[in-house]
This record gives structure tokens, sequence and C-alpha cells, in this order.
């Protein structure tokens, strides 16, 4: 009986040391150590035994037992462990591969312009106003000496929504609303929406312009032309050559129209500048006596100047841009280059 059971318990431990899966081993158990397993096989004969054999003979039964179910344990412990580890092998996340990454946007080259030139007002002392696109006659033209009759009103071509409401044609009505909101002295820039009916390849009913306006004791015609040639050395570079123009505006007088060296050609002449050598970049002029007598200033005690310029030709001229519509067609291939 001794001898049966030490030659099972090594049968058994040599087919366990040859089992490769899980399934293998678990049928090993169920061989030897199941219900009608081998072992249970032999315990049938101790009934044969004599009394003093029987204790040895059942000690050894149970050894052997508790050594198979070890053995076995422990190899079902093995596979387990050696399956996660080929598991973790495999499902193992390659973090190597770089990210895809969300493409920024940029800013619309009119909101460059806008902010570059703002930054430079607002280092001179100009803070930002702002007013509706959606504006009334007055504001638009009434206030700015431009009464119901003026010819000057068919310089431009207005979109009207009412008699009295429209489409502001120019930013300059952000003149009248500022300095009747506020005392002098003023000094402000306004950007901004303006509309006309006007569209061709060089115009759109929709474009930018950029206002401004000095209002304080003693300010003069020096003053403007100070300001504004500051302005343009800056941003145009310095030693870049200003011209002032006699012009006319209803809400200024003097008035005055101011070129730059063409920055294409420097001055030669070339298709840009129409062969002048020069760039008019913006309207300018000392603000008109009536202009301030509808907001209540005293032009006795203070005298101001304006100025409006167009966003886009100075961004076209800038940026060497030679198509206006390319500013509203979204068009990545050209917004990305900014
Ligand atoms: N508002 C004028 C225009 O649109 C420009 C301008 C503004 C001229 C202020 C003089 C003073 O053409």
């Amino acid at each position: 009986m001794k001898e049966k059971l030490e030659a099972m318990k090594a049968q058994a431990l040599a087919e366990l040391a040859t089992v490769g899966t899980e399934k293998e081993v678990q049928d090993l158990r169920v061989k030897y150590l199941g219900k009608k397993g081998e072992l249970t096989g032999l315990m049938k004969g101790m009934g044969s035994l004599s009394p003093e054999e029987r204790p040895l003979i059942g000690q050894l039964v149970n050894s052997v037992k508790d050594t198979l179910e070890e053995k076995v344990e422990a190899a079902l412990a093995a596979m387990r462990d050696s399956d996660k580890q080929e598991r973790l092998r495999i499902e193992r996340l390659d973090i190597s591969l770089p990210g895809r990454r969300k493409a920024i946007g940029t800013l619309h080259p009119l909101t460059i312009v806008i902010q570059e030139i703002s930054e430079i007002f607002s280092s001179l002392g100009f803070q930002t106003a702002e007013g509706p696109e959606i504006e009334l006659d007055y504001y638009n033209f009434e206030a700015l000496n431009l009464p119901k009759d003026h010819p000057a009103r068919d310089m431009q071509d207005t979109f009207y929504v009412s008699e009295n409401v429209l489409l502001r044609t120019h930013t300059s009505p952000v003149q009248i609303r500022t300095m009747l909101k506020h005392a002098p002295p003023v000094r402000i820039i306004a950007p901004g929406k303006v509309y006309r009916r006007d569209s061709d390849v060089t115009h759109s009913p929709m474009f930018h312009q950029i206002e401004g306006l000095m209002v304080d004791k003693n300010i003069n015609f020096g003053d403007l032309k100070g300001i504004l040639t500051i302005f343009i050395n800056q941003y145009f570079g310095s030693g870049t050559s200003v011209r002032f123009r006699p012009s006319f505006f209803p809400f200024t007088e003097p008035s005055a129209e101011v070129d730059i060296a063409c920055v294409i050609c420097k001055g030669k002449g070339c298709r840009v500048c129409k062969n002048t050598g020069w760039l008019e970049i913006l309207g300018s002029g000392m603000v008109d006596p009536e202009v301030f007598r509808h907001v209540k200033y005293d032009s006795e005690s203070v005298t101001g100047f304006a100025f409006g310029m167009g966003i886009e030709r100075i961004a076209m001229l800038k940026y060497g841009i030679n198509d206006l519509r390319l500013f509203y067609e979204n068009d990545l291939r050209f917004l990305s280059q900014f």
C-alpha cells in the first residue's frame, strides 16, 4: 500500500511537470484527487489493513494528498501569473506615437491691424471707444454738419433702414456719441465696421475704419500733424515721407488728406500708387465749430482734430495684399499666413 501511494505520488508529480494549460492541471487534479480519482481508489484498500498499519497509512494518504494539492495550486498560480505577464506584454500601450495636435487659429489680418494701430495710439494716450453700426441719421450726418439737403451726403451711398435709421457710413458718429457723454479733454480712437452701397473689385459694401479724435485746450493743426506723423513713422517705419494735402470734409475745417510715400516703390512710381509715388491713407482736419455746437462744447475754449482711415487699405499696403475680397472669403490658406 505504501509503495503504491509513493508510486502514485511520483507519477502525479511527473505528469504535473509536463502539463501546459490550466485545463490540463485541473484534469490532473480530478484524475488523482477527485471523488472517483486514484487516491480515493487506493483508500478503498485500507479496509484490509491491520489496525496497526491503518493510522500510519492514513497519515501517509493525508500527506500525499496535501502535497499534491499544494503542487497543483502552485502550478495554477504560476500559470495565472505567466498568463497575466503575457497579457500585459501584448496589451501594452505604445505611448511613443505623438498625439494629434489641434490646429490653433490665427487672428484675422484686419484684427491684427486694428490691434497694432490701437496700441500705437494707446501709447499716445488715446482710449478706445465704440458705437453702434445701426445708427441714427442725426449722429451719422446731422451732428457732423451734414444737414438733410447737404450735397456731401451723396458722397456716401447710404444703406437706409428707415428715414432716420441707417447703417453708419463712417466711424465719425462715434465722435459725436463720445463728446455727448464726456466733457473735454477727449482723446479716443474708434475702430469698427462701416457700410456703403458700393461693390466692385476695390469696394466692399462693408469695410472697416478707425476714427480718431483729440479735443483739449489749445489743440492746433501742428498737433494733428505731429500725432499723425508719429503714428505713420511707427506703423510704416521711421523715415516714411508724409504729405498733407488740402481737402474738404463737412465736419472739419481746415481739412487735409494724408499721403505716405508709396510703400511698394518707395516713391519712385508704380502701378499701386498710379505712378504718383504717393498713397492716400487717411482723411483728417480740425473739428468744425459747428460740430462742437451740436455736442455743446464751447469752441471758444477748446479745439480739436479728427481723422479717419480705412483699415483694409492699410492692411493691403502693409502686407502686400492685392485683392480686397480675400479679407471676407475666410479661406484658411489665406488667413493662416498671418
Ligand atoms: N469720416 C471721413 C470718411 O469716412 C474721414 C474723416 C474722419 C475725415 C475724421 C476727417 C475727420 O471719409
